[in-house]
């Protein structure tokens, strides 16, 4: 008879041939096992990439049976925590819950008064992007001031930050960096640390995009080290994004740089007390920081006196928030690890596609319009961007290639998209556009005026919504796939022109 060792690494060798028979199109574009892909069929613009080794993990932690967030949800947790350089990295189920956990984390009574978010207040953000960037705000019951998008870099104009401000009624700025592409920190930095508001970086769509600055000014914003594995010598700071502010948010769902089926992680960058108080959100509101199967590791368990309840009341069902359960499980943890180990070379392919690309459109450049990197100014194939004077640099680690088609082409962003379509070559739009322009922010200002409060026209926000596309640059994309993309892009665009001409 086999021993239970015996039977689980047979069970795991066994699950590992079925994954590279069955999963073998899933597997990274550069994988030289990877299914070829063939003209003609479907080139997703995002899907889960993923090896033998994740649907191994899986079973493996199945056959556990811990299912719970348990042992590698924590081992994840340390994991994510050091490959960015954070305090804590706590998972959850989803990056919108993240961002439900982040804000909520501000508005505990544990917060100081002054910098408690409270029923009334203000929080700033963009008006182009995810919704669940921003429906977290109204959940809590503070106001979104919208401030716009400029459409070349779908990021905000941080120039409104300030006209966006309102004393003694904002707390926060919360914005995502959109489609990896890094905002610009330095002047959200230096607009928080001026009127003392809390930053949360919407981190979903740039896992592995970075962001330089001078060191001395990274000093004086009281950030003094490079996030691990960056470096860009004595003079500069460089870090992820998402470890610049106070809170940042990750999704795992599988378009992004990792997936983990549904997840995501909130990510606590300096201040361990917040950690606390979002660990509470996440699990029911609760004191007790035991984690799942433990019991008693304050050591007092039966001798707190907390609120109004009786003296010893257990702890474990002690609750010091109005909170949630937004835990993911343990089996999409242990495959969450394994995706982290990949993220490196990811990051990379993401940057190789995009640059591919690039290069393949280039000639299109005089109707359409690529991302630009916050602080770059223009991009040319030999020496790739051109920085501003503002001394601060990113790169990024693109969640997708970012196409404005320009008033002049031939053709609409529709129309673009429904040749995209046509040729089975996925593509987005640019989240919800302007959301202020969705039914569901349009019914809440119906019911409520001052529900939101805009800053300016939201004119960018509106040309993201009406001129802007992506498409993949996702890892499992190939260079056949990609060359075959810029050659339909291109046919259809000189087709267009040579019927209008
Ligand atoms: C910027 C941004 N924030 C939040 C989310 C929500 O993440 P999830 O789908 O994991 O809830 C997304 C989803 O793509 C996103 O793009």
């Amino acid at each position: 008879m086999k021993s239970i060792n015996e039977l689980k690494s047979e069970i795991l060798r066994l699950t590992g041939e079925y994954s590279r028979l069955v999963h073998s199109e899933n597997r990274p574009g550069y994988d030289k096992k990877r299914r070829m892909w063939k003209e003609k069929e479907t080139i997703p613009y995002a899907a889960r990439v993923f090896q033998e080794e994740e649907v191994q993990v899986a079973v493996s932690s199945i056959l556990d049976f811990w299912l719970t967030l348990g042992p590698e949800g924590k081992k994840m947790e340390t994991e994510l925590a050091a490959f960015l350089g954070v305090k804590n990295s706590l998972l959850v189920n989803s990056g919108s819950s993240a961002n439900l956990i982040a804000i909520s984390t501000l508005t505990s009574h544990n917060i100081e008064k002054d910098r408690r978010i409270l029923h009334g207040d203000e929080v700033i953000t963009v008006a182009a992007g995810f919704p669940t960037t921003v429906a977290p705000i109204i959940q809590i019951g503070a106001i979104p001031v919208f401030i716009d998008a400029n459409p070349k870099t779908g990021n905000a104009f941080c120039d409104q930050l300030e006209e966006a401000y309102s004393k003694g009624k904002t707390k926060a700025v919360m914005m995502a960096h959109g489609l990896g592409n890094p905002f610009d920190i330095k002047q959200t930095l230096l607009f928080c640390k001026k009127y003392n508001l809390w930053l949360i970086e919407d981190n979903c769509d740039a896992l592995g995009s970075s962001y330089s600055m001078p060191r001395k000014l990274a000093e004086s914003l009281g950030i003094n080290e490079n996030s691990p594995g960056l470096d860009e010598g004595p003079e500069r700071i460089a870090r992820w994004t998402g470890t610049w502010g106070d809170i940042s948010t990750q999704s795992f769902y599988p378009p992004h740089h990792i997936t983990m089926g549904e997840g995501g992680a909130v990510n606590i960058i300096k201040n361990k007390r917040l950690k606390v108080i979002a660990e509470s959100y996440r699990d029911w509101g609760r004191d007790c920081w035991c984690p799942a199967g433990v019991d008693n590791s304050c050591k007092k368990r039966f001798n707190w006196s907390l609120g109004e309840l009786p003296h010893g009341y257990d702890h474990k069902y002690t609750y010091s928030h109005l909170g949630f359960n937004l835990k993911p499980s343990d089996p999409q943890a242990a495959i969450g690890r394994v995706q982290l180990k990949r993220l490196p070379e990811f990051i990379q392919a993401r940057k190789r596609n995009w640059e591919l690309l690039r290069i393949g459109l280039d000639s299109l450049s005089d109707i359409l319009e690529f991302s630009l990197p916050t602080h770059s100014e223009s991009w040319d194939s030999k020496s790739g961007f051109r920085w501003d004077k503002s001394s601060c640099r990113s790169t990024c680690s693109w969640f997708g290639f970012k196409i404005l088609v320009k008033d002049n082409a031939p053709f609409s962003r529709t129309d673009l998209a429904r040749e995209l379509d046509r040729n089975k070559i996925g593509n987005r739009m640019l989240f919800g556009g302007n959301l202020t322009r969705q039914p569901a922010f349009v019914n809440l200002m119906k019911d409520n005026p001052h529900a939101v409060r805009v800053v300016g026209s939201l004119s960018g926000s509106d040309t993201i919504m009406n001129k802007v596309l992506f498409i993949g640059t996702y890892p499992g994309l190939n260079e056949d796939m990609i060359k075959s993309e810029i050659e339909i892009i291109k046919n259809f665009a000189n087709f267009s022109k040579s019927i209008k001409s």
